[in-house]
């Protein structure tokens, strides 16, 4: 792997703690796998709980000193480690696509997605203001400043191994807080990576420790459970989310949970369909299904029904799936063979419940973990892909007849992440936009994400804000000074 690289000292395989490179206590180790080819990549570090807390408690001394530095002194660290980032967009795109398997193209793409989150809150940092308010007492005033958290844990996904890191430790670092990182055991190069940059960059020791590990429990459960950690956020399932949210309000700490999502692309009988039909395949098909925002239901009004399978079936079938590292290839495989399994068993489930496959559906052929594009029509709400996260490349179509049927579909569900509509109606767009209970709806747009915005869910979906100006309110606290005896003498 090293010999793909132009500087093989990115490739980090072991843990990184209060700026050291350290094996685990117990010398474990564990495989990285190449989700295209299966072969296995590298071993890395395993580490468990005692590394966790002193990874901890080196964050809880350095967070002290950092956060007693100006917004300006940790801006000029912070940009510093973007533009290390930026200079080595390919090597990191190499790291990720082997170790991830979406295509080189995506790769860059998250790189450079993941730095302008860096950049992003670099700036973001300088401007956290307070507020200085009356009070009952006309002899004193009320003052609101805004405090790092302190010490903040973070778990990310395997799906963005880079932003959804840097989406975190962006405005954590920026506003004075300091991280310990688990990445997911699937894709920990990315992560290593990155904290190899920020060392170059100058960012003190244990303000950033990453801690691999093939047992999720042992780091998730001191990451939960040590009171030193004020805030934990997690990024990936609803199911794990809840498990770790629970776990830490046995010490009263603030959480931020983006969750699992279900989303909808409603295709109203007045949009345009090149454009509706092109916008769900970028949207479905994107890092090969696997986002919490891709879309999982496409809802096609049914007077356009027919027409608009046909402009999908079009954009899908200039899809290439292949490895990722063939520049060629449009789309990668999925994760592992277990994800694959898990997408064919709700392809069969609809198929034995009447659903015709009306592209793709062979699962497997192009090697062990790719799935073909596929689309599902004569779908209907009581097949599982309907109610369930697919997170891969399979997108079934469903009809429905009014504006009202759509938005009562559209909320059919546990899940309120992001939501798209495609409509040229103005009315519409705002009845539909306000009807819906999602945190984010793309109005004929779904590229949506972007370190402007405020990304996050309602409700199963999780709770917080990552990006746009409001991404550091999660990792500050306000605190209240009264000023009293303001009278004359
Ligand atoms: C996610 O799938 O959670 C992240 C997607 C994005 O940032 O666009």
């Amino acid at each position: 792997m090293k010999d793909l690289l132009k500087d093989p000292t990115l490739l980090r395989t072991q843990a990184y703690i209060n700026g050291e490179w350290v094996d685990s206590d117990s010398g474990e180790t564990f495989p990285v796998l190449n989700p295209a080819t299966q072969e296995v990549l590298v071993e890395v570090a395993s580490v468990a709980g005692a590394e966790t807390r002193r990874a901890i408690e080196a964050a809880e001394v350095a967070q002290k000193a950092w956060a007693a530095k100006s917004a300006m002194e940790r801006s000029a660290v912070l940009k510093k480690w973007n533009d290390l980032i930026l200079e080595n967009v390919e090597d990191l795109a190499v790291i990720m696509t082997l170790e991830q398997g979406k295509v080189l193209a995506e790769s860059r793409g998250e790189i450079v997605y993941a730095a302008s989150f860096i950049e992003w809150f670099a700036e973001e940092g300088k401007r956290v203001y307070g507020d200085v308010f009356p009070l009952p007492q006309g002899t004193s005033r009320g003052i609101a400043i805004k405090q790092p958290v302190g010490v903040v844990a973070a778990v990310t996904p395997w799906n963005f191994p880079s932003a959804m890191l840097t989406r975190k430790c962006g405005p954590a670092l920026a506003v004075g807080c300091a991280m310990v990182a688990k990445p997911a055991h699937e894709t920990p190069l990315s992560m290593l990576a990155l904290a190899e940059l920020a060392d170059r960059a100058g960012l003190p020791a244990g303000l950033l420790s990453i801690v691999p590990g093939a047992h999720a429990a042992p780091i998730g459960d001191e990451l939960c459970s040590n009171p030193i950690v004020r805030k934990f956020t997690f990024t990936g399932s609803t199911r794990i989310g809840k498990y770790l949210a629970a776990k830490c309000t046995e010490t009263m700490k603030r959480t931020s949970m983006e969750l699992g999502g279900n989303a909808p692309v409603i295709v109203f009988d007045d949009a345009d369909l090149d454009k509706a039909a092109a916008g769900a395949a970028a949207s479905k098909y994107r890092n090969s299904g696997q986002t919490c925002i891709c879309a999982n239901r496409i809802l096609v009004q049914e007077g356009v029904y027919d027409e608009f399978v046909e402009k999908l079936k079009g954009v899908v079938g200039t899809f290439k799936v292949g490895d990722g590292m063939d520049e060629t290839s449009t789309h990668g495989p999925v994760i592992t063979r277990k994800a694959l399994e898990d997408i064919k068993s709700m392809v069969d489930d609809a198929v034995a419940h009447g659903a015709e496959v009306a592209a793709g559906g062979s699962f497997g052929e192009e090697g062990e973990q790719f799935i073909q594009p596929t689309i599902l029509c004569n779908v209907t709400e009581d097949m599982r892909v309907f109610r369930e996260e697919i997170f891969g490349p399979v997108a079934p179509i469903f009809k429905f007849k009014t504006e009202e049927e759509a938005i009562a579909m559209a909320n059919d569900t546990e899940f309120g992440l992001a939501a798209y509509l495609f409509t040229k109606d103005q009315g519409r767009t705002w009845r539909v936009s306000e009807g819906i209970e999602y945190g984010m709806v793309g109005v004929n747009e779904v590229a949506i994400s972007s370190t402007f915005i405020p990304f996050g869910g309602v409700k199963e979906s999780g709770q917080g804000r990552e990006g746009s100006s409001y991404g550091v309110d999660d990792y500050l606290e306000i605190k209240y000074i009264c000023i009293g005896d303001l009278g004359a003498d």
